[in-house]
């Protein structure tokens, strides 16, 4: 008997370590991503490359597809870095989501500050999108055809686009219509952030797709970016995940990342890993979901400390490559074993504990705003409800400064 328990739990333990995130994926009929470029993959960190191949199914460019990269100049094609990273996916079984043809941000001054008509940004638009998708037909399986075209009411963000065409069906009809000329096959995707939570920029969304697909516009998905803060992820996370899927026919999970105040604490981590788990179960539940990409490996390559000023810490693996316990969340997410409720349980309540410190600590009572590029509000928000610097305005429930904050860093 004694003999038997021991080889059972040696059993158990192997597979529990033999389990990755994509055959936790896979289990689930889900796929699970990350990010790539030339640089991890030719780069002298072997590292990053060897678990993006171990733990991942899917690839996102971070940023060798984006229209300032791959169209510089009008006509101007410079295709070396996006070929490398699909070149590196179809050799190691990957598949791909194309990351992004129209979008306002790197997005080179060529477009972004020309002066067009309706027809001649027509033209440009059907020109790159046609063209960018004709390279690599039949080998993105995914694309994000529209990137953060909302503004955080639901309405028109201000770019060139929204401002030639006066609003946003227009322009967004050309680029769909445009990509599946290109590629029929491919999954045509309108992608964006803070679709987390109910509200007005959720049902955003979900309107202009539905009137969209109404009149014919090629939507087979909506992409939720889904770059969440530690503890702040809102119980209404499952059911707008869900309201999207059913709006595109389609959904998935994009950029998914958890970020914390660094450094982040033992509870903090656990917290990460709780979260984890619910985004990740929240496509998982959805027959229609796809799957979900991660925004990233390794805490040291993460876009977030060079944008949220004292945060980071946002990704499955830490700086040194040590598996986090937010691992295991995505583990459990997809179903698998993750073992730990009982130190979950306590550690959510030290980390309620800590919130209402921090509350105490940054609120607005003395007068401590929030810095400049900083946030002031959002789903969950307990911090300070003033703001140091234009870019940045208190709204409860919202996510305000996200988009000038990536706007500043990229020019
Ligand atoms: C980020 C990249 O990770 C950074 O390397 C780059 O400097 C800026 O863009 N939403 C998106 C992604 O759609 O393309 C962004 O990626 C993160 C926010």
């Amino acid at each position: 008997m004694k003999v038997l328990s021991a080889a059972a739990a040696f059993l158990l333990a192997s597979t529990v370590s033999a389990q990755t995130l994509k055959s936790a994926a896979a289990s689930k009929g889900k796929y699970v991503g990350t990010i790539t470029d030339p640089a991890y993959i030719n780069g002298s960190d072997r590292t990053y490359n060897t678990i993006a191949l171990n733990e991942f199914n899917y690839v996102s460019a971070e940023n060798s597809m984006k229209w300032d990269a791959i169209e510089p100049s009008n006509g101007g094609f410079s295709w070396n870095n996006a070929d490398t990273v699909v070149n590196w996916a179809q050799q190691n079984n990957m598949k791909i989501r194309g990351h992004t043809l129209v979008w306002h941000s790197q997005l080179p001054s060529w477009v972004a500050n020309g002066s067009w008509s309706k027809s001649t940004l027509t033209t440009v638009i059907q020109n790159h999108v046609r063209t960018v998708m004709t390279r690599y037909k039949g080998k993105i399986a995914q694309w994000d055809v529209v990137n953060e075209i909302f503004d955080e009411s639901g309405g028109a963000r201000s770019s060139v686009f929204s401002r030639v065409f006066g609003g946003l069906d227009e322009f967004v009809t050309i680029a769909f219509n445009a990509a599946r000329a290109a590629d029929p096959s491919a999954i045509l995707c309108i992608n964006d952030y803070n679709l987390d939570y109910s509200g007005g920029k959720a049902t955003g969304m979900v309107n202009l797709v539905k009137r969209l697909k109404a009149n014919g516009v090629p939507i087979d998905c909506i992409g939720s970016q889904a770059h969440l803060m530690v503890g702040q992820v809102s119980s209404s996370f499952s059911s707008t995940l869900s309201s999207l899927c059913s709006a595109a026919g389609k959904c998935a999970i994009t950029e998914l990342d958890i970020r914390a105040k660094t450094p982040i604490s033992s509870s903090g981590l656990s917290q990460q890993q709780t979260d984890y788990t619910t985004a990740v179960r929240a496509c998982v539940n959805l027959s229609n979901c796809l799957g979900v990409t991660v925004w990233g490996i390794t805490d040291s390559r993460s876009w977030i400390p060079q944008v949220f000023s004292g945060e980071g810490a946002a990704l499955p693996w830490d700086g040194s490559y040590n598996k986090k316990p937010a691992y295991s969340g995505i583990i459990a997410g997809f179903g698998g074993s993750s073992g730990t409720t009982q130190q979950q349980t306590t550690t959510r309540q030290q980390t309620s504990t800590t919130r209402q410190q921090t509350t105490t600590t940054n609120g607005n009572t003395g007068g401590n705003c929030s810095a400049r590029w900083g946030q002031c509000g959002g789903q969950g928000w307990s911090g300070p409800t003033c703001c140091s610097q234009g870019t940045c305005t208190f709204s409860n429930g919202r996510r305000q400064t996200f988009a000038s904050i990536v706007v500043e860093m990229t020019f």
